[in-house]
């Protein structure tokens, strides 16, 4: 099976250039000057006037997820299709590891949502609930299995809070094993007094989500996983970093020479606290600002042009997306009420390319840049690099034909995620993928999906261990 992308522009992390990409059993076999007949193709797509990218990669989703008392409301198949609508070709889930339960079981039930619904490829980071002795022996089995990477949480005090020695003794492992520790840097703690006072002063609404996590514990326990990291002699990733002087910790981090690695998400950069406001005077009023719920919170809108520069700068290494999907009615519901009972999460998986293809317009990030945050660095960092992440002879074909002048409104009669509203109902962007391919097939064209098969199609990325 052959397949040819003539005439386009391959954009990679570092180089722009004109060529034609030659795909062969699911690998790309060559890249060759425009017009080079290397054999037949079977399909040929035209990328005159277009850009051809590395497929995405997010690495960090959260397909049904037991969470706030519900499930996030996609599953591995409408959350993966929906992801390569958006041109994402690969993501990294989170299985969990119950409390007091073992890895090993938690890592099964996740291979048993994804097995027989993924549409793209897949791999999972582990999250450790517990870092006692059989945990952190079986860390061990996790990383020959490819699930190279653990989340630890600072934040959500009874559910996932693990305190700083399982922090210090599951980084100290990871060391030993090449593994990578990512962190949920909010300290969980006092923000569970201040979500107390607040409903006891009857403070009900959305915004008070955002109201009771200020930047200082974002900032405070980011500081501290970088210490602890420091002290353990490894690398850390932050995940979801929201808020400017979170950013600062990170960069002096790396100023200092640190292995510190951040990422934020969509939400961080083109979302405000004042959503959370929802819309005084409008059909749902305050209401409104549910289905902007996640954590850390969204952020005043000065905190966007520190994140830029944090993405322009290399201070912040990815963008990926937190997919966390909760709909209006029946989940975000159950925090009517209470806005701490609100599902924390939001949609995104798909509209992370056309989002942030928005800052290439603008000119805060290049187009090179844009590849790097979303394909390149992700499969660097997560162990897949080579396979996944760049446009090079042998790698998997999973490869976007990018259409800078196609225009798309965002709204959720027009997106595939399983969720009822969308946060950026009615945005319109310029730029989307023309055509998608997975490991050589081609399965979204004209956003309409045209592979073979669809549910199971995906595959498990066993990723490698850490090499930066
Ligand atoms: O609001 C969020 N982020 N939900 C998903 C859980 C997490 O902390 O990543
Ligand atoms: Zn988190
Ligand atoms: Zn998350």
């Amino acid at each position: 099976m052959r397949a040819l992308i003539k005439d386009g522009t391959v954009v990679t992390a570092s180089d722009t250039f004109a060529a034609d990409v030659w795909i062969e059993n699911g690998k790309i076999a060559a890249l060759a000057a425009p017009g080079t007949q290397i054999g037949n193709a079977d399909t040929t797509i035209d990328a005159k006037g277009k850009y051809v990218i590395p497929g995405g990669i997010d690495c960090h989703t959260h397909m049904d997820l037991p969470f706030g008392g519900t499930t996030s409301s996609d599953d591995f198949d409408t959350g993966t299709v929906a992801a390569a609508h958006g041109g994402t070709t690969t993501i990294v889930d989170f299985a969990i590891q119950q409390k007091g339960g073992a890895m090993r079981a938690g890592l099964d039930t996740w291979f048993a949502k994804a097995e027989g619904k993924a549409a793209i490829d897949y791999g999972f980071h582990m999250i450790m609930t517990e870092a006692n002795p059989a945990a952190l022996e079986e860390m061990a089995a996790m990383v020959r299995e490819g699930v190279t990477s653990f989340k630890m949480f600072m934040a959500y005090p009874g559910v996932f809070l693990v305190d700083d020695q399982q922090i210090f003794r599951a980084m100290l492992r990871a060391g030993e094993l090449g593994a990578l520790i990512t962190m949920h840097a909010e300290i969980g703690l006092p923000i569970d007094v201040l979500v107390q006072k607040a409903l006891a002063a009857g403070h009900t609404a959305p915004v008070y989500h955002a109201l009771t996590r200020p930047e200082a514990a974002e900032s405070t326990g980011t500081e501290r996983a970088l210490a602890l990291a420091e002290m353990a002699k490894v690398p850390v990733y932050m995940v979801h970093l929201s808020a400017q002087r979170a950013l600062e910790r990170v960069m002096e981090a790396r100023d200092r020479g640190l292995p510190a690695y951040a990422e934020t998400c969509p939400q961080y950069l083109f979302c405000t606290e004042d959503d959370l406001r929802g819309e005084p005077g409008g059909p749902d009023g305050e209401w409104k600002g549910a289905g902007y719920v996640c954590t850390p919170p969204l952020r005043p809108r000065h905190h966007h042009d520190h994140l830029w520069r944090g993405l322009r700068n290399y201070d912040l290494q990815v963008v990926a997306t937190d997919h966390c999907p909760f709909c209006m009615k029946d989940q975000k519901e159950l925090g009517r009420s209470d806005f701490s009972k609100i599902p924390n999460g939001m949609p995104g998986v798909e509209t992370r390319l056309h989002l942030l293809w928005e800052g290439v317009r603008e000119g805060k990030i290049s187009m090179n840049r844009f590849v790097e945050i979303t394909s390149t660095a992700p499969a660097k960092i997560f162990g897949m690099y080579g396979r996944k992440g760049t446009l090079a002879v042998g790698a998997d074909a999973d490869v976007v034909v990018w259409d800078p002048n196609r225009e798309k409104v965002l709204s959720r009669e027009t997106l595939h995620m399983r969720v009822d509203y969308s946060p950026f109902e009615g945005k319109r962007v310029i730029g989307a993928p023309a055509a998608v391919l997975s490991r050589g097939e081609l399965i979204v064209a004209d956003d309409k999906w045209v592979g073979a098969k669809k549910q199971g199609r995906g595959q498990f990325v066993r990723r490698g261990t850490f090499s930066l």
